[in-house]
């Protein structure tokens, strides 16, 4: 085994999640998910409640959990009972956990079980590229990363969000402008590994164009002169998002930067 190899495989015993601890956060899950099926079902109100995020696909990080809970209603559910009504909903069904407030531009509800951070989250059932919501994405983009993981690809991801984590460029909230859970995913894919990852980014020049479902073979200069930003990470389930848009160029170095020096050392 090569010295690379045994720092991330002691990275990953401290950071893959135990059977205990799993069977600790599904069960919560599950039991939001089961609460919120009634409560929907008492107020006749139809809507899909369905896992996504990182715990759907198996690439949370040991500690880090959170829980996000997503409800798909038809798009004739009214854009006022979307916004209102369902965060009230919610709020019943999580009754007991503390609450944190959120004003986000997309509603949703958070809440904390213990140490667990659980998220709700509505969204509309649409075809891809008749996105109506913010969200609407997020069953598509479940359903891509999940139809292409496997154990290693799992490792790899797990590797990778500890990695930007340690330099400070997870997350695609504007506080950090670094690299989303779903970005971390697609690199991972796209590359095939963390070490593969980390030699990519060695490669990467402004204006990098990484585009996993090919959506613009033969067209590059086109998708480069539409989305114009330092690193293009082309969205597998809509041609025309840039999933590394919130990628400040501060934080693009300096996961460039880290990546060669990790690789050297
Ligand atoms: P998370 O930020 O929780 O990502 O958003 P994650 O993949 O679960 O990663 P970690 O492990 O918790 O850090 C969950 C899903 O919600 C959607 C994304 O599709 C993401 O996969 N999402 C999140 C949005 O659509 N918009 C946002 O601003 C944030
Ligand atoms: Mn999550």
């Amino acid at each position: 085994m090569s010295k690379l190899e045994e720092v991330c495989e002691r990275v990953l015993a401290l950071i893959t999640p135990s059977e205990e601890e799993r069977e600790r956060v599904m069960g919560l899950a599950r039991e939001v998910m089961n609460r919120l099926r009634a409560v929907l079902r008492e107020e006749g109100v139809d809507g899909e409640v369905r896992l996504e995020g990182s715990l759907a696909k198996d690439t949370w990080l040991s500690g880090e959990a959170d829980v996000d809970i997503f409800v798909r209603f038809k798009p004739d559910v009214s854009r006022d009972f979307f916004r209102k009504r369902f965060l009230e909903l919610a709020r019943e069904a999580t009754k007991g956990f503390k609450h944190v407030e959120r004003f986000a531009e997309h509603p949703y509800l958070e809440c904390l079980a213990g140490d667990v951070r659980v998220n709700i989250v509505p969204c509309y059932a649409v075809e891809p590229g008749g996105w109506l919501s913010a969200t609407d994405r997020t069953p598509y983009h479940t359903q891509y990363v999940l139809s292409r993981l496997d154990e290693r690809l799992r490792a790899a991801i797990r590797l990778l969000k500890k990695f930007m984590k340690g330099i400070g460029a997870y997350g695609a909230e504007i506080k950090v402008g670094g690299f989303s859970g779903y970005l971390c995913e697609l690199l991972a894919i796209y590359y095939g590994g963390f070490r593969e990852v980390l030699e990519g980014a060695l490669r990467w020049r402004k204006g990098v164009l990484i585009d996993p479902a090919n959506h613009y073979r033969g067209r590059e200069g086109e998708a480069r002169e539409f989305f114009r930003h330092h690193l293009i990470v082309v969205d597998p389930v809509d041609p025309a998002r840039n999933a590394a848009a919130s990628v400040r160029l501060d934080k693009m170095c300096i996961f460039m930067a880290a990546a060669k020096a990790f690789l050297e050392r």
